[in-house]
C-alpha cells in the first residue's frame, strides 16, 4: 500500500523513524521499495550523481519529471517527493505553480520540495492551499552553492541559528508538512525538531529528527567523489562492481568466457 503522509504523520506521532532515501531510476526505487523504505525523494542531487556535474544547479525540470517517472515504475510503496530544481519556482509564484503542478500531474509525485525558507513561505501557502504538498529543506541548500562558497554547516554562528529558527517557523507556519534540514548542529536540530509540528527529517544534522535521508549512491558506495562525513557507507558498492568488470575483461580476453553451458547449441 502506498505510503501517504497520514501514514507518515502516525509514524512521528508514535515515535517511529522514518525512513528516506535519493534515487533516480527504476531499479534502485525498486530496492529501496523492497526494504520498506517509506520515502523515495527524486533529488536535484542527480546532476551530480547521475551526470556527473559539479552542483545541482544545471538540472532541468524535464530531466527531474523524467526521473520522477522512471522511479514511479520501481517505488509501489514509497512516499515519492520530487524536487523542484534551481529556478523552477524562483522566478515568479505563477511559473512555480504551473512547474510544481506539471511535476504531480505528470509523474503521480506526491509531494515537492523547495530550498528555502522565509523567503519562499508565501509561495509554500499558496501551493497547499490549491493541494501541492509541500516539503521543505533549509539549512545548507545546494542551489545556493555560490553564495556559501562550498558545502558548509549552517547555525554555528549566532544570525545563523536564528535565521534557521525564522525559516522553520515560517516554514511551518506557511504549511509544509515536511521539512529537512541539512548540516546543522545537533543541539539546533534537537531544539527545533522537539517544538515541530511538521515532520523533521535531517542529513548532517544529528539523530534528534523524525526520521533520515541519504543519497542511494553514498549508502552504497557507489559515489566516490567525495564523502561528508555525515555519509555512512553500508556497501563498497563501486569496488565490487570494479571487481566483477574487471573478472568480466580478464575471462573474455583469456577466451574463458562465454562457456559450452552460457552458449546456445544448434
Ligand atoms: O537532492 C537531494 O538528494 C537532496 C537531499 C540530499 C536532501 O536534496
Amino acid at each position: 500500500m502506498r505510503v501517504t503522509i497520514d501514514v507518515l504523520f502516525k509514524k512521528k506521532k508514535k515515535g517511529l523513524k522514518i525512513t528516506m532515501v535519493s534515487t533516480y531510476d527504476y531499479w534502485s526505487a525498486k530496492l529501496c521499495d523492497e526494504v520498506g523504505i517509506d520515502c523515495i525523494l527524486v533529488g536535484d542531487s542527480l546532476g551530480m550523481v547521475v551526470q556527473g556535474k559539479d552542483s545541482t544547479l544545471p538540472v532541468t525540470l524535464d530531466e527531474v519529471i523524467y526521473h520522477t517517472k522512471c522511479v514511479q515504475e520501481g517505488a509501489k510503496n514509497a512516499f515519492i517527493i520530487a524536487d523542484m530544481p534551481f529556478l523552477s519556482y524562483q522566478v515568479s509564484p505563477e511559473k512555480a505553480i504551473e512547474n510544481c503542478g506539471r511535476v504531480l500531474k505528470e509523474t503521480k509525485a506526491q509531494a515537492v520540495k523547495l530550498e528555502g525558507g522565509e523567503e519562499i513561505a508565501e509561495l509554500v501557502y499558496r501551493l497547499t492551499k490549491i493541494g501541492i504538498p509541500v516539503v521543505g529543506h533549509i539549512g545548507f541548500t545546494p542551489q545556493s552553492i555560490n553564495i556559501f562558497g562550498k558545502p558548509k554547516v549552517i547555525g554555528k554562528r549566532k544570525e545563523e541559528e536564528e535565521k534557521l529558527r525564522r525559516d522553520f517557523k515560517a516554514l511551518e507556519e506557511a504549511g509544509a508538512f515536511m521539512v529537512i534540514l541539512e548540516s546543522v548542529p545537533w543541539r539546533l536540530t534537537k531544539e527545533l525538531w522537539e517544538n515541530s509540528k511538521s515532520i523533521v527529517i535531517g542529513i548532517g544534522a544529528g539523530k534528534y529528527t523524525d526520521g533520515q535521508v541519504l543519497v542511494f549512491h553514498d549508502i552504497v558506495g557507489l559515489f566516490e567523489d567525495f564523502k561528508p562525513k555525515f555519509v555512512r557507507r553500508y556497501l563498497e558498492g563501486a569496488k565490487l562492481i570494479k571487481e566483477a568488470l574487471t573478472n568480466f575483461k580478464i575471462d573474455v580476453e583469456k577466451g574463458e568466457f562465454p562457456s559450452e553451458a552460457e552458449s546456445y547449441g544448434q
